[in-house]
């Protein structure tokens, strides 16, 4: 009995559930407020085309409208080529035979064999000083041990030099008992900011929920509705046919969805099922 009580607790405690952050494309959002204020990012936005009812996505920047080199390489998602401001997305795509050229593009582009142009790299956090360490915002760079050198920040742990350090990854990590760890669901206070924790990298998310005893806890249940499917989900489901439908599933019409590949946590459960059971 108290062993099956244990194997309870664990199985509920190792279940979560993870999502893509806005996997829903514009094109899935079938609501208009939930089309207007998706923060879908990466140089797209979506707006509510009101004559079709379907939410339409736009680049949010025009390249093609952008008169002179200068704004033109400016803007990350445009690329000045031969005299004309175009859609840009990497360095990479463009074959040029001197350096300038590449140049030319964008800011960032160099060119990197004969033929071919690429991105200068950026330099590593391990090559800074401790003093260049605390201030570039290249990438997450934090100063760790003693002596302080500079580390690139992969997980909260390595944050845990002093809270400013922490605090480079606000949206994940949080600053706890002299250390920086993962934020957790628990860590949330109010119902309307209990939706979901963020990955280090901002790619997935664990999906968190409010309990009636007024706690924010892991999600571990798909009781979705039809008012929180869409943001609960850190937009990766749609409301559709009295359903919260995940936005990765098939388009077309699919009487049997695919069955979900089980996330890291649900193999936890498994082996500790397995693990129990030996024990
Ligand atoms: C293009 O240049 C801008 C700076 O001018 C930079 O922020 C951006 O990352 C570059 N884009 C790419 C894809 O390298
Ligand atoms: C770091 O930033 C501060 C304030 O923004 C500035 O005064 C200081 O010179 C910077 N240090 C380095 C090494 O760039
Ligand atoms: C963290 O350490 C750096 C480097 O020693 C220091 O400049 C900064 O003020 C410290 N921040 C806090 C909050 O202690």
């Amino acid at each position: 009995m108290a062993r099956s009580l244990i194997l309870f607790t664990l199985l509920v405690m190792a279940y979560s559930i993870q999502v893509k952050i806005n996997e829903c494309t514009c094109e899935q959002v079938l609501k208009q407020d939930e089309c207007d204020e998706y923060p879908i990012g990466g140089g797209i936005e979506c707006d509510w085309n009101e004559e079709k009812k379907v939410c339409e996505s736009y680049r949010s920047v025009e390249c093609s409208i952008l008169k002179g080199s200068e704004i033109c390489r400016g803007l990350t998602s445009c690329g000045w080529v031969n005299g004309k401001c175009v859609n840009f997305k990497q360095c990479s795509d463009y074959q040029e035979t001197v350096d300038q050229k590449c140049n030319d593009i964008n800011y960032t582009c160099i060119l990197i064999k004969d033929d071919q142009c690429g991105k200068v790299s950026i330099p590593e956090c391990e090559s800074f000083t401790p003093e260049l360490c605390k201030n570039t915002s290249e990438q997450i760079c934090v100063l760790s041990g003693s002596p302080a050198k500079c580390v690139t920040m992969k997980k909260c742990e390595q944050g845990s030099y002093n809270q400013s350090q922490c605090k480079k990854n606000l949206i994940s990590c949080i600053w706890e008992n002299d250390k920086c760890r993962d934020k957790k669901c628990t860590d949330i206070q109010t119902k309307d900011a209990c939706r979901f924790i963020s990955s280090f990298d901002q790619y997935t998310a664990t999906l968190c929920q409010w309990t009636a005893q007024g706690d924010c806890i892991e999600r571990n249940e798909d009781d979705f509705t039809e008012n929180n499917c869409f943001y609960d989900s850190a937009c990766g489901r749609v409301w559709k046919d009295g359903k919260c439908q995940s936005c990765s599933a098939s388009p077309d019409p699919d009487p049997d969805p695919p069955a979900p590949i089980p996330s890291y946590h649900q193999i936890l459960s498994i082996i500790m099922l397995l693990l129990a059971i030996i024990i």
